[in-house]
């Protein structure tokens, strides 16, 4: 193993470089007095509060608190480990990295690296004594080959098998190690014991290799939950880990693509089929951390998702994810299994050949978000071209300037007529939504509330109070039209739809307001909300009426409130 970087040489090197040319590396800077400002790359922003001091060596983000060295900010933007974010300084400004032999101990997270790799020879040896797990993999249909290239174990069914076997073979690693590195865990009352019991293990290995955490499946349907996965540990992070790229890395000299999938039995199923390149998150939907880093390894990510209502859902938070990463050059696309299927069962039903064919068929993530939001829309109608500008805009805007950016523009424009300004910005506001950031009354930031929060309440309406309501102009009128039109749609997609408008934030936060009720009681007070509302809503209208037919007494005004008090006279 490679000995340590002394702490000097790191001081030497931070001292070397300058942050100005490392961030300017990877985002465009802008001076701005004594400092420098941009975007920030770590949220998403449309006027830039991310700025670095070059007298100081370190960058700031007034907005989302990201802050560091250039050491940290190729940690978190480029996704490198500490080693590797050493090493690209050091070669920015010429110099070898120096390594100390032997003298000094090695550093704790060697450690930890050690006994994640003692208890994966744990459980590997433990899957051979257990005809139970054995039988278990084949009936899966699983080769020894393929369970050896993924160093599939077995993790027996006792409080304290693996304790007991590690204080043998590192008798060094205290009970403390064990628990930080995330095999052992411990109960509220305080008794320690084997994380993993019982089940299947799969180790997560990073990039270089080594083993950072397990996940555990249980054999056929016990109770408890179906996988387990090690908990955060220092070299652990669920939200940027992928199962199976050092795996993918390893069988192929060069990825052109990398197929995410969702469960470690995918991977697996489609690498012993004959196709390798396949990651899937670790039970997350993927980040733009994720993405980030899988581009780093091939141009091209194709996503995997069922057939189904949720998989839509699945696809469109991807999507969000992954616009921020399509820099040219990269390409994201998507496929849809039929219902019921994951590509574990489909690779065993279609082998590699159908399998390849539904890749090969695969539809480019940006057709998918085109055709989707035109769904619903009459695109020879003004108004449903100012709703899919409004839609497209805030999403196109998340991908990097570039060919494709310009290619998006260029789309909505053929199908909307519309024509952002230069420079890829957006228009300050779009023409069939209010301009000014209002605040929203009391019992409508209620409703609104409840409905980001569970659009099912909307659908649990009685439909003539559901008709009423998705009729008209406003921001709930225009959530619950959405919502009946996609009855599967989710909060993040509800938000979404509003980023970049003036009530965005405001509507951030009441997705996330707590409700302080029970569902039952949530429900009751949502209907009830819903008729007060269109009652107040109804005696609004008719006084504006009453206002205009006063101030501009004209046959029209007086026949539209008078249709007005026919038709629906029954608030007041
Ligand atoms: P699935 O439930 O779709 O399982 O979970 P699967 O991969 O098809 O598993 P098999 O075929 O029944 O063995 C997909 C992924 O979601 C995470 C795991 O990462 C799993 O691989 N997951 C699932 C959990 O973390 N916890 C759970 O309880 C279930
Ligand atoms: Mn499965």
């Amino acid at each position: 193993m490679a000995g340590r970087i002394p702490q000097s040489f790191i001081n030497d090197l931070l001292a070397r470089v300058d942050i100005v040319e490392v961030v300017g590396s990877r985002i465009t800077l802008k001076k701005a007095g004594k400092d420098h400002q941009a975007l920030c790359p770590f949220h998403n922003e449309k006027t830039p509060s991310f700025t670095v001091s070059q007298d100081k060596q370190f960058y700031h983000c007034f907005g989302c608190g990201a802050n560091g060295t250039p050491l940290t900010f190729l940690m978190e933007h480029d996704g490198m480990d500490f080693v590797e974010a050493v090493e690209w300084l050091a070669k920015l400004v010429g110099v070898e990295v120096p390594r100390e032999r032997g003298s000094r101990p090695a550093p704790d997270r060697t450690d930890l690296y050690d006994v994640l790799e003692a208890t994966d020879r744990f459980f590997r040896g433990a899957l051979k004594n257990s005809a139970a797990a054995v039988s278990y993999l084949k009936d899966r249909g699983l080769t020894g080959l393929v369970a050896r290239d993924f160093g599939i174990g077995y993790a027996p069914d006792e409080w304290h098998a693996l304790q007991q076997a590690l204080s043998e073979t590192m008798p060094r690693a205290g009970e403390k190690d064990l628990l930080e590195a995330g095999v052992l865990t411990r109960s509220d009352a305080g008794r320690v014991y084997d994380r993993f019991r019982g089940r299947i293990t799969f180790p997560i290995r990073d990039t270089r290799g080594r083993i950072i955490g397990f996940g555990g499946r249980v054999l056929g349907k016990e109770q408890g939950p179906k996988y387990l996965n090690s908990p955060e540990t220092p070299v652990f992070h669920k939200g940027r880990e992928v199962y199976g790229l050092f795996e993918a890395r390893k069988a192929n000299r060069s990825l052109e693509r990398l197929v995410l999938v969702e469960g470690y039995m995918d991977v697996v199923a489609l690498a012993q089929a004959g196709i390798t390149n396949a990651v899937a998150t670790l039970g997350t939907s993927p980040t733009a951390d994720h993405f980030q880093k899988l581009y780093r390894y091939a141009p091209e990510v194709i996503c995997c998702f069922d057939g189904d209502a949720a998989g839509r859902q699945a696809a469109w938070r991807a999507l969000e994810q992954g616009l921020s990463e399509l820099r040219d050059g990269r390409q994201l696309k998507f496929m849809f299994l039929p219902e019921g299927e994951d590509p574990d069962s489909i690779v065993r039903k279609e082998g590699e050949q159908g399998f390849l064919g539904r890749l090969a068929a695969a539809q480019p993530a940006i057709e998918y978000m085109f055709s989707r939001l035109s769904a619903d829309l009459d695109l020879n109608s003004l108004d449903d071209q100012a709703r899919l500008a409004t839609l497209l805009l805030p999403q196109i805007e998340k991908v990097p300037e570039g060919i494709l950016k310009q290619l998006m523009h260029n789309r909505l424009h053929t199908l909307t007529g519309f024509q952002p300004q230069s420079g890829g910005r957006r228009p300050a506001s779009s023409a069939s939504r209010p301009s000014k950031p209002t605040r929203l009354p009391p019992l409508t930031r209620r409703l609104v509330a409840s409905t980001l929060q569970r659009p099912q309440l909307v659908l649990d309406l009685a439909e003539d109070v559901r008709d009423a309501l998705g009729a008209g102009s406003g921001v709930l009128e225009d959530l619950v039209g959405y919502i009946v039109a996609n009855p599967e749609c989710d909060t993040a997609e509800l938000v979404g739809r509003w980023m970049g408008h003036e009530l965005e934030s405001q509507l951030r936060q009441l997705a996330q307001r707590a409700s302080g009720l029970s569902d039952d009681a949530q429900r009751a007070e949502f209907q009830d909300g819903a008729v007060r509302y269109l009652a107040q809503r109804e005696t609004a209208d008719r006084r504006a009426l009453l206002a205009d037919l006063k101030e501009q007494p004209t046959a029209d005004n007086l026949r539209k409130y008078w249709d007005r008090r026919q038709g629906r006279g029954s608030g007041e």
